[in-house]
């Protein structure tokens, strides 16, 4: 439905392959806004018309996923870790909504295991990754839209945001905006960066991300990021991975720094790793939330049986009933 006024759409096609739109129109039967449809995707959100913090995070997290592109095995057990509890039979007949699809890895999975329809929506470029991720699955479609500004009618099962939120200028309200699209005894996950054991990123990191490496042309911090990512790639891969698959080495490790978290990344390979470091520089915003101001979140909006899980002792992860 129209962003704006809530109106019905009306689809005119210009171009079309195997049952897919590639080119064509949206337009708004109500206040007459109109929305192209390019390259397959619906396009919700006018980059060179939002406020400057929004921009500059599509700008910067499009260009990633736009560059690093790669599938990884393992994104299954990582995303699994990231909803808990829920499980991929969860998944079977719903209509799911996904806020902030970056490269459409984690669409591809809802679609794999079962949704009747998942919608991922984002607000940068990565919408083009996930289209090319996704054109084979059916029932699997991907907008570029703003989480706040959301072209949807309030008529889905679930929906799920991993990663997202706390890069947003108000991250409560984008959940909000979620979660006012599940209906009634549906249920929402979300999974944001935690303040709890991150003070070292918060004192340390979050200044030179905020003055410099966000600010900074894209492919100088690709280069730039390697010095870290190396880092990273030599403690996870010589120390706290091998550290951490024997169990006397697992019981010295456990007192390591952050170790519950190298420990989680270190299967992966260089360039996953290289990722994972560059999406922490790369965010011209990223808020770090204690569990208090997530719980107050499911609060506000009477959430039931919610689930809060602190994952790798660095984020939290919540899932709860939607009752309004
Ligand atoms: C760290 S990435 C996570 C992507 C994906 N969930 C994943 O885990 O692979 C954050 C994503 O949020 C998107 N994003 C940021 N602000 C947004 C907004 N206002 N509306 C929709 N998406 C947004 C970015 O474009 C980016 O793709
Ligand atoms: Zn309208």
């Amino acid at each position: 439905m129209c962003p704006s006024c809530s109106g019905r759409l009306l689809l005119s096609v210009s171009h079309a392959e195997a049952g897919e739109i590639l080119e064509g129109q949206l337009r708004c039967e109500n206040c007459t806004r109109s929305f192209s449809i390019t390259r397959g995707i619906p396009r919700f959100a006018d980059l060179n018309q939002i406020e400057s913090e929004k921009q500059e995070t599509a700008e910067n997290f499009g260009w990633q996923w736009t560059h690093f592109t790669q599938e990884d095995t393992l994104y299954a057990d990582q995303f699994l870790g990231w909803l808990q509890p829920v499980k991929p039979e969860f998944f079977h007949d719903k209509v799911v909504l996904e806020g902030g699809c970056g490269k459409g890895r984690h669409t591809q999975l809802v679609a794999q295991w079962g949704a009747r329809d998942v919608v991922g929506i984002d607000l940068s470029a990565a919408v083009e990754t996930a289209y090319s991720a996704t054109v084979n699955m059916p029932n699997a479609h991907i907008i570029q839209a703003d989480i706040y500004n959301l072209p949807l009618a309030k008529s889905f099962d679930y929906a799920f945001s991993i990663g997202v939120l706390h890069h947003l200028p108000n991250p409560k309200g984008g959940f909000q905006s979620l979660a006012s699209k599940v209906t009634m005894g549906g249920h929402i996950s979300a999974w944001v960066y935690g303040a709890e054991n991150n003070e070292w990123i918060t004192r340390w990191v979050n200044p030179v991300r905020e003055k410099l490496t966000s600010k900074i042309d894209q492919r100088a911090l690709l280069q730039l990021s390697k010095i870290p990512a190396a880092t990273v790639y030599l403690a996870t891969k010589l120390i706290y991975g091998p550290m951490n698959r024997s169990r006397t080495g697992e019981s010295i490790a456990r007192h390591f720094f952050y170790n519950d978290y190298l420990k989680a990344i270190a299967p992966f390979g260089w360039r996953e790793q290289h990722t994972i470091v560059f999406d922490h520089l790369v965010a011209p915003t990223a808020f770090y939330l204690s569990r208090e101001e997530f719980e107050e979140w499911w609060r506000d909006i009477n959430a039931e049986e919610v689930i809060i899980t602190w994952h790798n002792k660095n984020s939290w992860c919540g899932f709860g009933k939607v009752t309004a």
